[in-house]
Order: structure tokens, then C-alpha cells, then sequence
């Protein structure tokens, strides 16, 4: 189909209500943050929008870097196995690190990026998560930067993807089934 709305079920989320919370998250963060420049990772590709939004509202002076990790491959859910496709180009030794990423889904990603910059020396490592999916944690991440819990549909927008789609929606939505089903990765 040739307009990506046509696929679309429902919105959940937005835009303006995203860049609300975005924005308070920022003010809040940008607080906790005076007196250093914390180092704002994103986590490619789904943070992307994110990413963009929240440093925009940030009063603080801080750095971005970008880190490229799968955790999907080819299948609808997480397998575990995390995939760098794309390293930092920062040091993170010392650093205060805030990452920020698109969603929490079983939690594997953030709970290996996490392990992986404190193992690479950060000083400190904090996450800003748009979205949460509480009811698919299978493992802990401690996320400080809470943007909105959302119940278990397939969401796509604001960065998410499905097949790599839809990433362009300036909202979060649900597709319709017959769309998600033909597909191979969230
Ligand atoms: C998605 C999403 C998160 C992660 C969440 O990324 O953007 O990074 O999965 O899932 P988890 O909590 O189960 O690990 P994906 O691997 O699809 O890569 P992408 O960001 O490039 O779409
Ligand atoms: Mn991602
Ligand atoms: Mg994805």
C-alpha cells in the first residue's frame, strides 16, 4: 500500500504527547546533569527520533554519540543475542553516559549496553527510555528516565520499526494484524 496511514489500526501515542513528556523528561534530566556534560548515546535506529527531541530540549551542555545494536535479527521478538552494527566513536571512560533508547521490550538490549559501558569504564550510565513494555521484561534494567508504559501491541513510529518501516511516523501506532503478521522483525 501506498500510504503507510492506510496501514495503520489505531494511534496510541501523540506526537504532542510525546514531545510533552520528552520535554519534561529533558527539564528533569538537564537538572540532574548540571555541572557536567553527559555523554547522550542513542541506540540506532529506534532511538533515533528520540535522540533528536530530547537533546533539543536539554539546557545542559552535553555531547551525542550513536551506537548501532540489534537484539531482533529475524524474528518478532528478542533473541537475546545482541549484534553491534555500529560502534561509538567516543571514549566512554569517565564519562557520565545517558542513554537513550526507543523502548524496553524483554530488556535485553539495555541490560547488555548497560553491563558493556560500565565494563568500558563509564563513570556513570543512566537511561531515558520512551517507551516501556512491562509485560515482556524478562530481564531487570533500572531505567531512570521513564517515558510512557504501553501494553503488549506491536507498535511502530517515533523510531520503531517493523521490516525496518515506519520508523518516519511522528507518533506511535498500532498497525493492523494483517500487516504485522506478514512481517519478520519489530
Ligand atoms: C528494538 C528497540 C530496542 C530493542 C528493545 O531494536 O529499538 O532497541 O529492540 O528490545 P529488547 O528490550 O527486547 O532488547 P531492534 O533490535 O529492533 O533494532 P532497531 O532499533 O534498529 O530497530
Ligand atoms: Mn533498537
Ligand atoms: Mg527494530
Amino acid at each position: 500500500i501506498a500510504d503507510i496511514q492506510e496501514n495503520i489500526d489505531h494511534e496510541l501515542i501523540s506526537h504532542d504527547e510525546i514531545m510533552a513528556k520528552i520535554e519534561e523528561v529533558a527539564v528533569q534530566a538537564s537538572k540532574d546533569y548540571e555541572g557536567r556534560v553527559p555523554l547522550v548515546i542513542a541506540v540506532l535506529k529506534g532511538a533515533v527520533n528520540t535522540l533528536t527531541a530530547f537533546t533539543q530540549a536539554m539546557s545542559c551542555p552535553l555531547e551525542m554519540d550513536f551506537m548501532s545494536i540489534s537484539s531482533y535479527g529475524k524474528s518478532m521478538s528478542s533473541t537475546g543475542t545482541i549484534t553491534i552494527r555500529q560502534d561509538l566513536s567516543a571514549d566512554v571512560k569517565g564519562r557520565d553516559v545517558l542513554i537513550v533508547e526507543d523502548i524496553v521490550d524483554s530488556g535485553y538490549t539495555l541490560n547488555w549496553l548497560v553491563q558493556e559501558l560500565k565494563d568500558r569504564g563509564a563513570a556513570s550510565v543512566e537511561i531515558f527510555a520512551l517507551l516501556e513494555k512491562p509485560a515482556r521484561h524478562v530481564v531487570d534494567v533500572d531505567v531512570k528516565y521513564k517515558g510512557f508504559e504501553i501494553p503488549d501491541e506491536f507498535v511502530v513510529g517515533f523510531g520503531l520499526d517493523c521490516d525496518e518501516q515506519y520508523r518516519n511516523l511522528d507518533c506511535i501506532a498500532v498497525l493492523k494484524p494483517e500487516v504485522y503478521e506478514g512481517a519478520l522483525t519489530q
